[in-house]
């Protein structure tokens, strides 16, 4: 059922490799409540040809950019711009580590791997903002949105150096929070997901026991990917007009439980 939340906006969605991808899931939503949109990821992710499907589905143009390259990200802000004039809002959901990918402790981490994973899962979140900055692209009251994880609060040994790149990540939006708010009053926000099974979730060291310890761990358990959709349209929507430069939990009360009833019963003696 459509609440027509998102009706006449438009906007620029990273991130959408697969049906798992969190990305694709806020672009089905997001279609279904009234939006217009690009759809764009990396070239590499764009040949698998999956995200075609998305956008017929979502009646949207696809456009390749590395959020790397800031010329890629030029053009990309220009053709939407040309598409749909100014838009409303931009969701960032782009993060990989090669250190992960191959396998690196965080403590043997390869630093030129380390830079490249900055640089993917945090500072292309400035890259895109500087764009949309210099470009005036966005409407007054714009929404834009990045997903992180509360491994850039609290150490979880195992995501390596993603903790890293959520903790510049969410630095980054808060920054530019103020600097957009001030200007354009266009807020900017992280969602802290709830650790989901998606292709780059699925990446992390020993993932299938980090998610039934943080279903334990959480008074609701696991936030979905389908139930971060609904968070993320309702951040894209003029029923948040006012919150920005916030990190917001979405992760079923995980990040305010020290422990569970559930997680203590593994302890208990016979
Ligand atoms: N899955 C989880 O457990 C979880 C939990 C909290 C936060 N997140 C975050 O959610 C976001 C989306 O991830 P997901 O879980 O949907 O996985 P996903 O693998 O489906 O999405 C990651 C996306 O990043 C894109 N990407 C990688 N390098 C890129 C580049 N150079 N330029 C443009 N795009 C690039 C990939 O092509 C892919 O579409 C990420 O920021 C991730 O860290 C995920």
């Amino acid at each position: 059922m459509s609440n027509n939340l998102l009706k006449g906006k438009k906007g620029i969605i990273f991130g959408a490799l697969n049906s798992s991808s969190i990305a694709w899931k806020v672009a089905e939503l997001a279609h279904a409540e009234g939006a217009e949109f690009v759809l764009s990821n990396a070239p590499i992710a764009l040949r698998m040809g999956e995200i075609n499907e998305l956008a017929n589905k979502t009646n949207s143009e696809v456009i390749a950019a590395d959020a790397t390259s800031n010329a890629d990200l030029e053009i990309l802000f220009d053709k939407t711009l040309a598409k749909f004039g100014k838009i409303d809002f931009i969701l960032h959901s782009i993060g990989m580590s090669m250190n992960v990918r191959k396998g690196i402790p965080y403590t043997e981490n390869n630093h030129e791997f380390y830079l490249k994973d900055m640089d993917i899962s945090a500072v292309s979140f400035h890259k895109v903002m500087k764009v949309a900055y210099q470009k005036d692209a966005m409407n007054d009251w714009g929404s834009i949105l990045a997903l992180t994880y509360i491994a850039a609060q609290r150490v979880f040994p195992d995501y390596n150096d993603m903790a890293d790149a959520k903790s510049l990540l969410e630095s980054i939006a808060r920054n530019f929070g103020y600097h957009f708010g001030t200007r354009n009053r266009v807020r900017v926000n992280t969602i802290s997901q709830s650790p989901t099974a998606t292709t780059a979730g699925s990446g992390v060291k020993g993932f299938d026991s980090f998610i039934s310890y943080a279903e334990d761990m959480s008074p609701l358990g696991n936030a979905s990917a389908q139930d971060c959709a609904n968070y993320c349209v309702v951040m894209l929507s003029d029923l948040t007009k006012y919150v920005t430069m916030q990190n917001l939990f979405h992760d079923g009360g995980f990040s305010f439980t020290g422990c569970s009833h559930k997680v203590m019963k593994k302890f208990e003696n016979g």
